[in-house]
Formats: structure tokens, C-alpha cells, sequence
């Protein structure tokens, strides 16, 4: 079995050492990040779409996991399905779901999705769209409608930064095109929680959920980050939630995705918020989730390639999941998400036992493992509930030598 998986950060990581777990001899990532010591590198870039077709072509790779919605969405799983090579991940029409916010809010509408309430503006329609702001009580949430690596949502608190921010948006200034059009959209309360499900046509399989922090410091203060931390499951969502979740919002999604004609095949990742009427959607990934799956997978006990290639044959799958709970930390470069520097020397990595070291933005320099990055390594430790992986994982970080990073301490504290 020859398996490729396309990404370079730490979900790609965790899912090559999946595989490894599993067994899979040979594990190939494009382009992968030098820390992947299980997985051997292809330089080739997530969106090289002719290039990684031909080269899984040639090198009969029998399954390939699509990472980052980037490639999704230059069309990397229609090139695979045309050459004939197993892809596990949405096509570009059902990948839009994540890539276009304003698709994902139209689906939600027509098929009542519960959601947050919103306005759909393009860069024609600058005055609609300060004229609608008007009527809207503050906070409110600004989206970019197109991919923006992460960063396209503001929350504004005053109508005056609401209307710069749309202003600035429609204008292409911060965001480009992917900001041609945006979504303006009510904001919710609550505790969020991520529910990823392996997805084919109909038939949906949940993994536990997650939850993500997103804030750069303790107490979620400073800055919206890629997400400094994470654990699983998140005690604070109830089992009631999750079945409310899945009937409400997962199942009627993949339904409503065959209806138009664009069944969906893959990760379908769900961004929910807990409300006093129940979870709502904040977003849809078309993806793995970073930093969830990082604390997910290692609770899969069964191997990822047969579950992925079941799925693709049309089968129906058997997911068994360890009873474990999971505590992840971020070590980040100092100054992230802001302007932060490259090339500390990161050292004691050898003496951390009995957790998994994910690399997000490392690099090899003569032999040495230097920060080459915002996020830098995601820690990982396993145990019978969150407080004991808890202990554990913030117990090993600390033999992590590096004087130019940073991680919160307060991961998985309040629960
Ligand atoms: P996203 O890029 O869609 O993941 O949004 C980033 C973050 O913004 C989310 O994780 C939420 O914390 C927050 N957010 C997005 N939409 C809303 C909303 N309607 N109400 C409250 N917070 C939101
Ligand atoms: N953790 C949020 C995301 O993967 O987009």
C-alpha cells in the first residue's frame, strides 16, 4: 500500500503518523515539513495539481488525503478522479462549501441549517451593505466570502469598525479577491466545538468532537490565532448536543449537498456554537481541521486506509475509537500571529516521552530542528480523561529547550 498525503503542517503530520500506526509501509507527503521523519517528502506544492497528478501516476500511489482547502479548491481530487487515481476529499464544486461563505450560507438558508442570521453583499453593493449594517445591533461578524487562509472573519464591536471593515474588505484592501464579496453575519454566543464526520454522498460517520482555542494568550486573550491548543472530546458539550448537532446540521447538510447536485465526498468539518436554541453553524471546512485533528485521530482504532477506501468503494465503514481523551498544546514563535522570527535551535525533543510532537513549522538546519514558523510543534498526550493527558502533556513540553517560543497554560483548565 502506497499512500500520499498533501499538506506540510501539523493535521498532515498527524495523519501520516496515523498511517504509519496502521502499519502503511510506504507514506509519501507533498511537500510535507522536514519533522515528518515517518513520511518520505515530495517536493511538490499542495497546488501543483498536474504536477501531483502525474507524479501519483507514476509512482502507483494507491490513496491520496487532500490536507489544505487550497488544493480542494484548485481542483486536485477532479484531476486524481479523472486520471483514475483514489483521492479522498470533496471535488472543487463541493469543496465550495468552505470556499465560498456566501455558498455555505445560501445551502444553510434553503435547506434550514440552523445558522446565524446574515446578509450577503458584493463590491457593487458597497451602500447596501453600510445601509444594512445600520439596522444590526453590534457585535457583529464580517466574513470575506472567498479563502483567506484563515483570517477573512472580523468581529467588530462598533458600527463605525463594522463599516470600515466592509468597506475594506469590498475594496479588495486586505484580502483581494477574496473579499469581493462578504458575508455579514449576526454573532453568536456560546461554546464552540468542532464535529468532524468522514463523509460519502449519504452516509456520514462522526469522530468525537473538539475543541479549539483559537486566542494567541491565557484566558483567550490577544489576537485570533490558527488555534494554539486543542483536546477531545470537550466536556462542556453534551451527548444531547452532538446528537442535536448531527440531525440537525450534519445530516441535512450531506443531504442537502446531493439535492444540488454536488454530493460530497470527504472530511465535512463543522464549526458549531452551542446557543440557548441550540448548536449552530459559524463555518464549514471541507477538511481535516488544524489543530483538531491532531487530538483526534490518535483516539481511531481502525486504520485510516481501509476506512478511506471503503468509503470511496461506496461501503459501509466500522469506526472504532479508543476510550481515551486527548490534550494538544502549540509552541509558537514568540510575537505570533503577529511579526515573529525564524531559526531559534529548538532542543530536548528526544526526551519527551509517551506524547506525539507534530511539526508545524520546523526546519532541518545542519541536523538541527530550528522554528521555521508561526506555529511551531503541537504537542500531543493521550490518557483516561483530560486532566491526566493534561498533566502529561504539559509536563513533557516543558523539556522542550527553545528561547523563542511561547504556548498558553491554560489548555484544557476550565473543563
Ligand atoms: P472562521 O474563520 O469562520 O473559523 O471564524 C473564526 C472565528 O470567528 C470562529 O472560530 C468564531 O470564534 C468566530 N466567529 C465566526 N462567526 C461567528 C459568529 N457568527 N458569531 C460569533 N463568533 C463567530
Ligand atoms: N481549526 C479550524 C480550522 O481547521 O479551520
Amino acid at each position: 500500500m502506497k499512500v500520499l498525503v498533501i499538506g506540510r503542517g501539523g493535521r498532515e503530520h498527524a495523519i501520516v503518523k496515523k498511517f504509519k500506526r496502521d502499519g502503511v509501509t510506504e507514506v509519501f507527503c507533498a511537500p510535507g515539513n522536514p519533522g515528518m521523519r515517518e513520511a518520505t517528502l515530495v517536493d511538490i506544492e499542495e497546488t501543483q495539481v498536474a504536477k501531483l497528478t502525474a507524479w501519483a501516476q507514476t509512482n502507483k500511489i494507491d490513496l491520496t488525503v487532500v490536507g489544505p482547502e487550497m488544493a480542494l479548491m484548485a481542483g486536485v481530487v477532479d484531476a486524481f478522479d479523472a486520471a483514475g487515481l483514489k483521492a479522498f476529499g470533496p471535488n472543487k464544486a463541493a469543496a465550495y462549501i468552505e470556499g465560498s461563505k456566501a455558498f455555505a450560507k445560501r445551502l444553510m438558508e434553503k435547506y434550514n441549517i440552523p445558522t446565524a442570521a446574515y446578509g450577503e453583499f458584493n463590491n457593487t453593493q458597497v451602500e447596501e451593505a453600510l445601509v444594512f449594517l445600520d439596522e444590526q445591533q453590534m457585535p457583529i461578524v464580517i466574513k470575506a466570502d472567498g479563502l483567506a487562509a484563515g483570517k477573512g472573519v472580523v468581529i467588530c464591536q462598533t458600527l463605525d469598525e463594522a463599516k470600515a471593515t466592509v468597506k475594506d474588505m469590498l475594496t479588495g484592501a486586505s484580502f483581494g479577491e477574496a473579499s469581493a464579496s462578504v458575508v455579514i453575519e449576526e454573532f453568536l454566543d456560546g461554546e464552540e466545538f468542532s464535529l468532524m464526520s468522514f463523509v460519502a454522498g449519504d452516509q456520514f460517520y462522526p469522530m468525537p468532537i473538539a475543541r479549539d482555542y483559537k486566542r494567541a494568550y491565557d484566558g483567550d486573550k490577544g489576537l485570533n490565532t490558527g488555534g494554539m491548543g486543542a483536546h477531545s472530546p470537550h466536556p462542556l458539550i453534551s451527548d444531547e448536543d452532538i446528537q442535536m448537532a448531527l440531525e440537525k446540521v450534519v445530516k441535512p447538510t450531506v443531504q442537502a449537498m446531493m439535492s444540488e447536485g454536488t454530493p460530497f465526498t470527504g472530511i465535512l468539518y463543522a464549526g458549531l456554537i452551542k446557543t440557548a436554541e441550540g448548536p449552530k453553524v459559524i463555518e464549514f471546512n471541507a477538511r481535516f481541521g488544524d489543530p483538531e485533528t491532531e487530538v483526534v485521530l490518535p483516539l481511531l482504532e481502525t486504520p485510516l486506509a481501509t476506512t478511506l477506501l471503503g468509503l470511496l468503494a461506496g461501503k459501509e465503514v466500522q469506526l472504532n475509537w479508543l476510550n481515551d481523551q486527548t490534550v494538544g498544546i502549540v509552541l509558537a514563535a514568540k510575537g505570533y500571529p503577529a511579526n515573529y522570527a525564524k531559526g531559534a535551535v529548538i532542543s530536548g525533543l528526544e526526551q519527551l516521552e509517551d506524547v506525539d510532537v507534530y511539526h508545524m513549522g520546523t526546519e532541518l538546519v545542519d541536523g538541527e530542528v530550528v522554528t521555521n514558523g508561526g506555529r511551531v510543534l503541537f504537542v500531543v498526550a493521550k490518557g483516561h480523561d483530560l486532566a491526566i493527558a493534561r498533566e502529561k502533556v504539559y509536563t513533557e513540553i516543558k523539556k522542550i529547550d527553545c528561547d523563542d517560543v511561547f504556548y498558553r497554560s491554560d489548555i484544557a483548565g476550565n473543563v
